[in-house]
């Protein structure tokens, strides 16, 4: 058995007034890809700042990498990228390499020198994301879906071991899309353990490898992509069948 990285039980979630997570159950292993699947408003963000610590939850528990979330500190080993909200004027004073180096900084501490082995990883991401070359452009230069894909190199150049992305294909145009997806893909190949959620449901259907489907009303809930159809898949999401578990 994969060494296990996440595990979530019995959680639960409310803004002041509103329950928005009842019963989330799941454990995802190195090299799964979960992809969280549910209509604006199901709690797919909220349950992505959760594991993030941005949000506390009130009741359940949390197991990251065999800790219990709240002593969780190897902050390095989560890579996060969030929708595009990062619109940039196209005179933003950054360049791609400080984009992404900035944040080898959590590891490295304020005041380090960048090192010949920083420059290294920093080629070695952009290689991986297609953007070799970029380093000294602007960042507010770039196209919506060029900036994404630098802000999955900057998750990356901290070695994550687990990548968190809340709709990163959201507002990027449709050949940017398939290259993101084929980025992530890539990633997941190698091992890397992804959670990733949409609201556009059959593109990220195609590569997960688990679902948690959130239907209306509904908890959340764990499914093996492999055990079931497009058809049974889209029931779930509907909320016209439940009781399907991994
Ligand atoms: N800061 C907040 N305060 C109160 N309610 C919120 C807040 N953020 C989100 N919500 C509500 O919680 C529910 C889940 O939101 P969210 O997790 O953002 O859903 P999703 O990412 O699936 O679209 C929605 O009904 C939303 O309106
Ligand atoms: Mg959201």
């Amino acid at each position: 058995m994969e060494q296990e990285i996440l595990r979530i039980e019995n959680l639960y979630f409310n803004y002041s007034d509103a329950s928005v997570l009842r019963d989330v159950n799941f454990t995802l292993h190195k090299g799964d890809f979960l992809g969280i699947i549910g209509a604006n408003g199901a709690g797919k963000s909220t349950l992505i700042k959760i594991i993030l610590k941005i949000l506390p939850y009130s009741q359940g528990k949390i197991t990251l990498f065999g800790q219990d979330l709240s002593r969780f500190k190897d902050n390095y080993k989560i890579g996060y990228v969030s929708q595009k909200a990062n619109s940039f004027n196209s005179d933003f004073p950054a360049t791609v390499k400080e984009v992404v180096m900035a944040n080898l900084y959590s590891r490295k501490g304020l005041f380090r020198r960048y090192t010949r082995e920083d420059y290294e990883k920093l080629r070695i991401v952009l290689d991986k994301v297609g953007m070799s070359g970029f380093e000294n452009k602007l960042i507010g230069k770039l196209s919506g879906g060029q900036q994404q894909r630098i802000f999955i190199a900057r998750a990356l150049i901290s070695e994550p071991e687990l990548l968190l992305m809340d709709e990163p294909t959201v507002g990027v145009d449709a050949k940017s899309v398939r290259q993101i997806m084929d980025i992530i893909t890539d990633l997941n190949n190698q091992g890397m353990t992804i959670i990733m959620t949409n609201h556009d449901t059959p593109e990220l259907v195609k590569v997960s490898g688990k679902l948690l489907i959130f239907c209306e009303h509904g908890n959340g809930e764990f499914v093996s992509r492999n055990n079931l159809t497009m058809e049974q898949i889209n029931d779930i999401f509907a909320g016209r069948r439940t009781h399907h578990h991994a």
